[in-house]
């Protein structure tokens, strides 16, 4: 059974398929469940790097247990508990040509399918204490929040992390800033969100459907110092005031695009207070598993919102797309 679509989450239908089996060097995985990203629906939307065929199978984010191994594979083996890669090329050090283009649902089918194949350095082991449902939201938007502040940021105690929205990617950046000894200022559209953002460790909140000018109130929580920073993954129409909240010497580590592309900013907040800009394609696999072993370490668990069976994976995306959620929506096959 595989679920594929041609444009839009209306568009997807489960169907049932040959059970592919694995080549030389490759793994089969019993999948159990996946985690949308929003680069599922800009996937589906047709606007992602390198997926123009259709029909097209979504979602890079999955967790499930190897069944079958293919010749000469060497550390991996039927049972163990693994995820997916979205980026299986890419082992160690800088990003190559040739692993961008070939990502997990944009280059190459995603996983969102009860059996796949992928390559045995393509996946990685589940940390213990996880549930699939808990593992599968790791590869995309754990990953890049910890290459973000942990890896490339270097986030140091003491230090203020500045969040933009309850999404996936800054959730697990509030996990990992708490983790780090650092303070976290998160701004949402929902109050409600906020509350529950400041259950899970947030110093400071801000709502920025009521505070438009939200760099301001977080220059404000900071005693006019601001961020030390910015996980940016608001995009053009956010960046502006990301800059005006930044501290000197500040970094923004450029994310994401949930308002768009097009940016006004100007560049001279940037330069006068001494910024680093950096642009995060998620991460390597050393990176992934480096990630593993600190949340094994602190037993983290990922703040799911909601679970959507397979078969409700259309609905599930409907869900993802309204923008209710707070962390991850998954579905699973359990
Ligand atoms: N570069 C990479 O490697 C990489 C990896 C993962 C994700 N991304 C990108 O990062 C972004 C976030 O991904 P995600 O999967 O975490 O998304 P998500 O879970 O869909 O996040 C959606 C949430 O973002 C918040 N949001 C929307 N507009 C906002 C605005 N104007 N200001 C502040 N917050 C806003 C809302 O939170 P509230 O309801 O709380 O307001 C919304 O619920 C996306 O653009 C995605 O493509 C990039």
């Amino acid at each position: 059974m595989v679920v594929e679509g041609q444009e839009g989450p209306q568009s997807l239908v489960c169907q049932d398929v040959e059970q592919p089996q694995p080549g030389p060097g490759q793994v089969l995985v019993r999948m159990y469940a996946h985690a949308l990203n929003y680069r599922d629906l800009v996937i589906l939307a047709g606007g992602y790097p390198h997926n123009d065929t259709r029909p097209v199978r979504p979602v890079s984010d999955g967790a499930g247990e190897v069944v079958a191994v293919g010749a000469g594979v060497d550390g991996v083996q039927p049972g163990d508990r693994v995820m997916a890669h979205l980026s299986p090329h890419w082992l160690a050090g800088e990003l190559t040509t040739a692993a961008y283009a070939r990502l997990l649902g944009g280059g190459m089918d995603g996983t969102l399918a009860e059996y796949c194949v992928f390559e045995a350095h393509g996946v990685v082991s589940i940390p213990a204490h996880l549930r699939y449902e808990e593992a599968a939201t790791l590869p995309c938007a754990a990953l890049t929040a910890w290459e973000a502040l942990i890896r490339r940021g270097q986030l140091a105690p003491g230090q203020t992390v500045l969040l933009l929205g309850t999404g996936g990617v800054s959730l697990f950046g509030l996990q990992f800033a708490k983790m780090a000894g650092a303070g976290v200022i998160i701004t949402s559209k929902s109050n409600e969100k906020l509350q529950k953002a400041r259950a899970l460790g947030a110093d400071g909140c801000v709502n920025y459907a009521e505070t438009p000018d939200w760099d301001v109130e977080v220059r404000t929580l900071t005693h006019g110092r601001g961020v030390d920073h910015v996980l940016e993954t608001g995009g053009g129409g956010t960046l502006e005031k990301s800059i005006r909240a930044c501290a000197f010497n500040g970094q923004i580590s450029l994310v994401g695009v949930l308002t768009g592309l097009a940016a006004t900013a100007s560049p001279l907040g940037a330069i006068l207070s001494a910024l680093r800009l950096q642009g995060i394609y998620v991460a390597s696999r050393a990176a992934f598993e480096a990630m593993n072993r600190a949340i094994e370490h602190r037993q983290l668990r990922p703040v799911i919102d909601r679970v959507f069976p397979f078969e409700e994976a259309a609905a599930a995306y409907e869900y993802f797309a309204s923008a209710q959620h707070f962390g991850k929506v998954v579905i699973s096959h359990q």
